[in-house]
C-alpha cells in the first residue's frame, strides 16, 4: 500500500472518478453474483442481499463524483501581509476494519472516500464473510485500479493483523465499523501512534411512536428500523417507546407484522429473516429475552430459540418493559423489539437519552414541528422522522457519545481521509 499510495495520489481526481464510477458499474452488473455471496457467507435473504448490492456500490459512485470537489480555499491573512493557502492532501495509508452483518456495504462505505481523495488501503474484511470482499477486490482491478493500491487481507488471527498493520510505520489512519468495546481498545492503540480514527460503533436507537402517528406507517417503518438485513444492524430500533393511547393498538400490529416473518435460509423464495451469525448470538439474544420475561415482561410474539439446524431467532416483540430493564440497556443485535409503554413527553426523552450510545433514532409523529423538536432533542447521529431507514451514501452516517467518531458518507465523508495543510505565503 505505501509503495503504490505515491502514484495513486498523483493520478488526476477525474481518472480516480471514474475507476470509481466504472467500478460501481462493474458491481451492478454483477448484482446478482454478489448477492448470492453475500447470503451465502452472511445468511441475510437475498432481497436484503441485492439491496446491500445497490447500496454498496452507490458509495463508488457518489465518491466518484465527490472525487472532482475536494475544497481547499484562499483567504488574506487579517494583517494584509500575506495569503492562506489551503489544501486537503490524501492521509496516506488507511487501514480499514469492518463487521460481517454488511459484507460489502461496510467496506465500500469507507473505500470509495479513502480512495477518492489518493489514499491506499490495507483491509480486514470480517472473519465471518470475507468472500464478497475479494470479490470487490477484482472488480476494481477490473475497473482499472493499479496493484497495491487496495489489499484485502482477510485473517482468523485479528490480534496479529491489527499489530502488523496498526504498528506499521506506514499507516496513518484506522478506520473502523464494529462494536463499541473493540473500537475503544483500537482507538487506544491508534493513540499509540497519533493515528487518525474513523469510528462507526455500536447504537441502540429509540424508536418513538406519538398518540397521533399514522400507526400503519409507524408500523411499517418499525419493520425496516427493526428486521432489515436479519435484524444485525447497528442502526436497529431497539427500544420502542409508545404512548400509552397507542400502546395495545401499536403492539398488536407490530406482532402480527413480525409473526409473519418468515425466517429460514436467505437463498430461499419468500424468506424475510435469514439466520443469526451463530450459537453464540442466539444464546446472548434468549438470555435477553428470558431475562426481560422473568423481569416482567410480556410475550406479544415469539420468543425462545428455534431448533437446529442453523442459529435462528424468532422474531418477537414483548410489551409492559420498563426503561432501564437490562433489556433496554444492550445492543440485542436480533429480531426482538421491547415495547416500552409512556405519558409524559420530557420523561420518555430523558429516558431514550439515558444511554451511552447514539448513533440512531426513530420519531413518528403527524405533527412535523412536535417531530423536529423532538428530534433535535434526541442524543444521536441520526433521526429517521417518519421513516425507518436513515442510511443513503449521500447523508452523512455516524454516531454521537460512544457510538462514534466522525462521519461517512455525503460532502463530509471524504474529508475524514484528507488531511489538512495550510501554506502562508506573499506574492
Ligand atoms: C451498520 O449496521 O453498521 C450499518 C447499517 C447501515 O449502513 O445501514
Amino acid at each position: 500500500a505505501a509503495n503504490a499510495q505515491g502514484a495513486w495520489a498523483a493520478t488526476a481526481p477525474r481518472q480516480r472518478g471514474e475507476i470509481l464510477r466504472r467500478t460501481w458499474q462493474r458491481m451492478i452488473e454483477h448484482t446478482d453474483e454478489l448477492a448470492r455471496l453475500i447470503t451465502l457467507e452472511h445468511g441475510k435473504p437475498l432481497a436484503d442481499a441485492r439491496g446491500e448490492v445497490t447500496y454498496a456500490a452507490e458509495f463508488f459512485r457518489w465518491n466518484s463524483e465527490e472525487a472532482v470537489r475536494i475544497q481547499g480555499s484562499l483567504g488574506t491573512a487579517p494583517a494584509g501581509t500575506n495569503r492562506i493557502v489551503v489544501h486537503h492532501p490524501p492521509v496516506g495509508v488507511v487501514v480499514i476494519v469492518t463487521p460481517r452483518n454488511f459484507p460489502a456495504a461496510m467496506i465500500t462505505r469507507k473505500l470509495a472516500p479513502a480512495l477518492a481523495a489518493g489514499n491506499a488501503a490495507v483491509i480486514k474484511p470480517p472473519r465471518e464473510a470475507p468472500l464478497t470482499a475479494l470479490r470487490i477486490g477484482e472488480l476494481l482491478h477490473e475497473a482499472g485500479l493499479p496493484a497495491g493500491v487496495v489489499n484485502i487481507v482477510p485473517t482468523l488471527s485479528s490480534g496479529d493483523w491489527f499489530d502488523a498493520a496498526v504498528d506499521h510505520p506506514a499507516t496513518r489512519m484506522v478506520s473502523f465499523t464494529g462494536s463499541t468495546e473493540f473500537g475503544i481498545v483500537l482507538l487506544k492503540r491508534a493513540a499509540d501512534r497519533v493515528l487518525k480514527t474513523v469510528m462507526e460503533l455500536g447504537g441502540n436507537a429509540p424508536f418513538i411512536v406519538f398518540d397521533d402517528a399514522d400507526l400503519e406507517a409507524a408500523v411499517q417503518g418499525a419493520m425496516v428500523a427493526k428486521m432489515r438485513h436479519s435484524a444485525e444492524t447497528c442502526t436497529a430500533a431497539n427500544r420502542f417507546f409508545v404512548h400509552e393511547a397507542v400502546a395495545d393498538e401499536f403492539t398488536r400490529m407490530f406482532a402480527a407484522a413480525m409473526a409473519d416473518v418468515r425466517i429460514g435460509n436467505g437463498l430461499d423464495d419468500g424468506v424475510t429473516c435469514g439466520p443469526m451469525i451463530n450459537a453464540k448470538a442466539v444464546t446472548s439474544i434468549n438470555e435477553l429475552v428470558t431475562a426481560a420475561a422473568d423481569h416482567g415482561a410480556t410475550i406479544a410474539t415469539g420468543g425462545g430459540a428455534v431448533d437446529g439446524p442453523g442459529h435462528f431467532y424468532p422474531p418477537t416483540v414483548l410489551g409492559n418493559v420498563r426503561s432501564g430493564d437490562d433489556i433496554t440497556r444492550h445492543e440485542i443485535f436480533g429480531p426482538v423489539a421491547p415495547v416500552i409503554t409512556f405519558d409524559d413527553t420530557e420523561q420518555m426523552i430523558a429516558d431514550a437519552n439515558d444511554i451511552e450510545m447514539g448513533l440512531t433514532g426513530y420519531v413518528y409523529t403527524r405533527d412535523l414541528g412536535r417531530g423536529l423538536a423532538v428530534s433535535e432533542r434526541i442524543q444521536a447521529g441520526m433521526i429517521g422522522l417518519n421513516r425507518g431507514a436513515v442510511s443513503d451514501p449521500a447523508a452523512p452516517f455516524g454516531g454521537m457519545k460512544q457510538s462514534g467518531l466522525g462521519r461517512e458518507g455525503a460532502g463530509e465523508g471524504i474529508y475524514e481521509f484528507c488531511e489538512t495543510q495550510y501554506i502562508a505565503t506573499d506574492w
